[in-house]
């Protein structure tokens, strides 16, 4: 029992320390106890299940053990953040050769944190689809090894699923739920009805929001200013945006033929793009400058973000509604590495409570990459006895692969029209 209040502690100690700026602190904090106490009337605080996870399949290597109560009992990550600002994006063999690197340093600093052997470990779970071949080959290869060396069990996890699911490790939420992802690679609006059961409602059609904010990031040569060292694209144009004025470069708002739940930032990316050319040619900057009016700038383009995530969110809701898709107490999960901005979960945020839905944000650094969020997946799969595999070493990654069902078509096809909220940010 001591050891589970201390573990209890250490958790919320660490959620709490992430999350001082977060509007959900004090809601996750509660439920993070709500949901402790809730598995000891069922488990008499017994330890069922223990599973490292392991993540590479972009530019971050990640390992954490976590148990069935949602208790991160080791946890370390090594960021390729700087080096993919510097290098102007992910560079395939230059992620494999950091993955390879340091991920035997990681794995080990997670379940010396722990302070378990690989053989007390009830399973591994790792990231095997969608992402870069290159660095999914790297921790699959690790943990097919590390399985065989310890006789343990695999589970592979789809990288979405875990990033879909990770909220329900600090919150209590029933299935069905609406999910917004949107991170480096991906935008899309699912509704996650179980744990390996997934309707996707809208997708990105081509380039992703957070590859949007760190091209134009990149493009702006924020990375030369002081305050944005160690940042990616996106925080750094979040906090650049705290200081602009959002109305000084207007955009057209992007709008599909049909009424789809679907995204596309790449007309929004351009249009920042040919912005920040005029700009330079006015201001007459050269060479590694930085126009003086980026802050409006940041501002501006992080308002037209906003915008278009928006109204597919909007048509996603009232599709759910006129479906009876999701439970009760509605609730939407936005996750990703692009929901650590606190202006862009403002906005989402409003539109969730306009529909009567709750929002739920995990905390930032469950939000982007990590090893926690495969484990957790791990540990949601292996308690209902699904996703082990009877042959570990005959496993494959796979570098493109939908989240469930594709529905996306159906919504379509429903031509629901909706008018954006007044978002008055
Ligand atoms: O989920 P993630 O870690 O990796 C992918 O699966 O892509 O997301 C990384 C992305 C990057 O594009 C980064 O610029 C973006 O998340 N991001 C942000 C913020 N923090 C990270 N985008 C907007 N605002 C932020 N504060
Ligand atoms: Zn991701």
């Amino acid at each position: 029992m001591a050891v589970r209040i201390h573990l209890t502690f250490c958790v919320l100690k660490s959620v709490r320390n992430k999350m001082t700026s977060c509007s959900c602190f004090k809601r996750n904090i509660r439920s993070l106890v709500t949901l402790n106490r809730d598995v000891n009337n069922t488990n008499k605080g017994e330890i069922r299940a223990r599973i490292l996870g392991i993540e590479t399949s972009c530019d971050d290597t990640g390992a954490a053990v976590v148990n069935e109560k949602g208790e991160i009992i080791g946890n370390a990550l090594h960021s390729q953040t700087e080096t993919t600002v510097s290098l102007g994006g992910v560079l395939p063999q230059y992620a494999k050769a950091l993955h390879k690197k340091h991920i035997d340093t990681i794995v080990k600093d997670a379940l010396q944190k722990a302070q378990l052997h690989p053989k007390e470990l009830d399973a591994v779970a790792v990231t095997v689809e969608p992402g870069m071949p290159l660095s999914l080959e790297v921790g699959l290869s690790y943990a097919k090894q590390m399985v065989l060396e310890h006789g343990l069990p695999m589970i592979p996890i789809h990288h979405m699923e875990a990033h879909a699911l990770t909220a329900r490790m600090v919150e209590q939420i029933d299935f069905p739920f609406l999910v917004f992802l949107a991170s480096g690679g991906h935008c899309l609006l699912a509704v996650a009805r179980d744990v390996d059961d997934f309707l996707l409602l809208g997708n990105c059609t081509d380039c992703a929001p957070g590859d949007a904010f760190d091209k134009v990031a990149r493009r702006l040569k924020l990375k030369t200013l002081p305050e944005c060292t160690g940042k990616s694209g996106g925080a750094m144009i979040e906090h650049l945006s705290r200081c602009g004025n959002r109305d000084t470069f207007n955009a057209p708002d992007v709008f599909f033929k049909k009424r789809s739940c679907n995204f596309s930032f790449h007309g929004i990316k351009s249009h920042y793009m040919r912005y920040i050319l005029e700009e330079e040619s006015k201001q007459g900057i050269e060479g590694s400058g930085v126009i003086s009016n980026a802050s409006d700038l940041c501002a501006s383009f992080q308002y037209a973000i906003l915008r278009h995530m928006c109204r597919p969110l909007q048509r996603a809701l009232v599709f759910c509604d006129n479906n009876n898709l999701l439970a009760e107490t509605k609730t939407v999960v936005l996750s990703g590495g692009v929901a650590c901005n606190r202006y862009l979960r403002h906005g989402i945020e409003k539109v969730c409570v306009t529909h009567g839905a709750r929002l739920v944000v995990p905390p930032p650094e469950l939000c982007t990459d990590n090893g926690i969020m495969i484990a957790w997946n791990g540990i949601e799969k292996y308690l209902c006895g699904r996703g082990f595999v009877d042959d570990p070493q005959s496993v494959c990654y796979r570098n493109r692969s939908p989240l469930g069902t594709d529905i996306t078509e159906e919504v379509t096809k429903a031509h629901i029209k909706v008018k954006l909220i007044d978002l008055g940010l």
